[in-house]
């Protein structure tokens, strides 16, 4: 027998500054969340966490540039981010943001538990400010020329054409962004993180088996240590943020990826809380036996393998009294490459995007899920094409998946109405029955070591088969001459799409719920998230949550029960139109 694990899936918490498109869900949101209702189904105890980012330059250089406050700003994008990822399926157990209380009390403790462990210092540093603001610059908001590649119009903080990490005081030509005028350079006090000190238990921690990383992670994250670390400031002198919890500090902020991670922390806390059960989240952070997950994007990889590990590891504990604990680090960051959109990357600010309520305004989101699983980039950049999404979804979903469920359930409730008496079975029968039981083991291990892509494949593959088995068997020439035969392919048949449901619930999960209830069952396999308005210790705010653990525990091979009523059967996915593609390239303006 073995033990219910602790999965804690971490998932990167998206800047309220514009609405999600297809690149953020293909880089974190849909493997996270095809990862999570993997191991609900396997029985383990999951705990999926995120929400917005809030703060930071993106946030306050949008509400800079539209004259509204940071607040506005955000809170209609954390809407929409709750209405979207509801909407397409991301079962966060709990999705808040980072301006609540619970957030901003976590971010200070654990800044003040680092000052206290001695892994903070204080430095003067050269940074830009405006004359004619009268305030000092975020390296966002200071645009030049690239020192590596020369493009004329690099932001401060990384050049959007050569992808390169830049310092604001680098750029050629410096100009501010807000009002276009030349920035001076003044010197001003920081909070720096003792990265060098912290370097040896990071490295330690990198140097550990990690036989299941990607390599690229790996290596980049291996290297970077390598090149040893340099201290980083971790405050700010903006207006915008989480107030640095010293005196005579108060009106710096912390920086916005030194508290944005400890979100994963924070959000831990408050999901235990809202659920009523606040030392939760410790079975999570503390038991050594917990696994956790982090779902990024790779231009967020030195943030969560040596950031995060150097925070977690310079606290060591919070709201813990057992001094032998310490913070979990993460078990593995299995971030995503790039998706390209058409041939071009993705770009919120040059419009180049497709927005994820856009796209489920017209298509749904199993579609959706399916293409982006199918093409997800996983170990190196790849392309979402509108002819090979409407193609996959015509010959694959619904070609190969959605055929197969829609030809047995429609056949079996036209003549049985309900999950036929089999009579015995022949090695045909057999050999699908083996062969689709087995996938629990292979889609399942797949899934498990995060090849998102392979598991669906093999899920296809399998379905592929019980096509096969239906044309050889052919229950609709053996119905004419044999009734009880024709019973038992159908038996058989109806056997492996209920397999399949669960082997690819976790891909397509609205057309499982819906094949589930087609199939005579009336429990639902996930349970109900919802949007809602909640307390706290501060301002009340919206989440995202499942109010119970949506615990399921049926990834293994059940038998349909001979007799089982079925419900009247509609197709579970649509064909799309070849014109879909023009209509889409023309929104693209190509
Ligand atoms: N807000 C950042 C972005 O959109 C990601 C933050 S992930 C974090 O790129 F959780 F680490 F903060
Ligand atoms: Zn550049």
């Amino acid at each position: 027998m073995t033990e219910n694990k602790k999965i804690l899936v971490a998932v990167a918490w998206p800047y309220a500054n514009g609405d999600l498109h297809v690149g953020h869900l293909a880089g974190a949101y849909l493997p996270a969340d095809i990862f999570a209702r993997y191991h609900r189904l396997k029985g383990n105890d999951v705990l999926m966490v995120s929400g917005s980012d809030t703060h930071g330059t993106p946030v306050s250089l949008r509400a800079d540039q539209e004259g509204v406050t940071y607040r506005e700003i955000y809170e209609r994008f954390h809407q929409r981010f709750l209405e979207t990822q509801r909407d397409i399926g991301i079962s966060y157990d709990l999705f808040t943001h980072t301006d609540t209380a619970n957030h901003h009390r976590v971010s200070q403790d654990l800044f003040l538990a680092l000052l206290e462990h001695g892994y903070l210092y204080t430095e003067r540093q050269e940074q830009y400010y405006s004359e004619t603001l009268g305030r000092f610059l975020p390296d966002r908001y200071v645009e030049g020329i690239c020192p590596h590649c020369n493009y004329a119009e690099a932001r401060g903080d990384q050049c959007d054409n050569c992808g390169k990490i830049l310092d604001a005081l680098e750029l050629g030509n410096p100009r501010c962004k807000i009002d276009g005028s030349v920035p001076v350079v003044r010197e001003t006090e920081h909070f720096f993180l003792d990265l060098p000190k912290l370097e040896p238990e990071v490295a330690v921690y990198l140097a550990e088996d990690k036989e299941d990383w990607r390599p690229s992670v790996l290596n980049f994250s291996r290297n970077y240590v390598q090149g040893g670390l340099r201290s980083r400031p971790i405050t700010r002198d903006i207006d915008w943020g989480i107030p640095v919890p010293v005196v005579g500090y108060e009106q710096k902020r912390l920086y916005v990826w030194f508290e944005a991670v400890i979100g994963y922390l924070s959000a831990s806390i408050e999901a235990s809380a809202l659920r009523g059960d606040p030392d939760m989240w410790k079975d999570w952070w503390y038991d050594p036996s917990a696994e956790t997950y982090y779902f990024i994007g790779k231009d967020n990889i030195v943030f969560h393998t040596i950031m995060w590990p150097a925070e977690l590891i310079g606290a060591e504990r919070l709201y813990e009294e057992d001094e032998t604990r310490h913070f979990n680090l993460p078990t593995d960051v299995p971030a995503n490459e790039f998706m390209n959109l058409a041939g071009a990357q993705f770009s919120k600010s040059r419009g180049h995007m497709v927005t994820l309520p856009d796209l489920l305004s017209r298509y749904d989101s199993d579609a959706v899920r399916f293409y982006v699983t199918v093409v997800m980039p996983e170990t190196s950049d790849s392309e979402f094409y509108w002819d090979d999404f409407v193609q996959r979804n015509n010959g694959e979903l619904v070609g190969v998946w959605g055929n197969l469920a829609n030809r047995v359930l429609s056949f079996t409730y036209r003549h049985f109405e309900q999950v036929p008496e089999p009579g015995e079975f022949n090695d045909v029968d057999t050999a699908l029955m083996e062969r689709i039981e087995d996938g629990f083991d292979t889609v399942g291990g797949l899934l498990a070591a995060r090849r998102f892509r392979a598991a669906l494949s093999e899920g296809l593959t399998l379905a592929r088969e019980a096509n096969r088995y239906l044309e050889v068997k052919s229950p609709w020439t053996q119905i004419k001459t044999d009734l009880g035969a024709a019973g038992t392919s159908l038996f058989v048949a109806l056997q492996a799409i209920n397999a399949l449901k669960i082997l690819l619930a976790p891909f397509l999960p609205f057309s499982a719920e819906l094949l589930h209830r087609m199939l005579g069952f009336d429990r639902t396999l996930f349970g109900e998230q919802v949007i809602e308005e909640v307390a706290g210790e501060g301002a009340p705010h919206k989440v995202l949550r499942y109010s119970a653990a949506p615990a399921s525990g049926q990834w293994a091979f059940e038998m349909l029960p001979a007799g089982q009523a079925l419900q009247t059967p509609q197709p579970l996915f649509q064909k799309l139109d070849a014109r879909v593609v023009e209509e889409e390239l023309a929104r693209l303006g190509e």
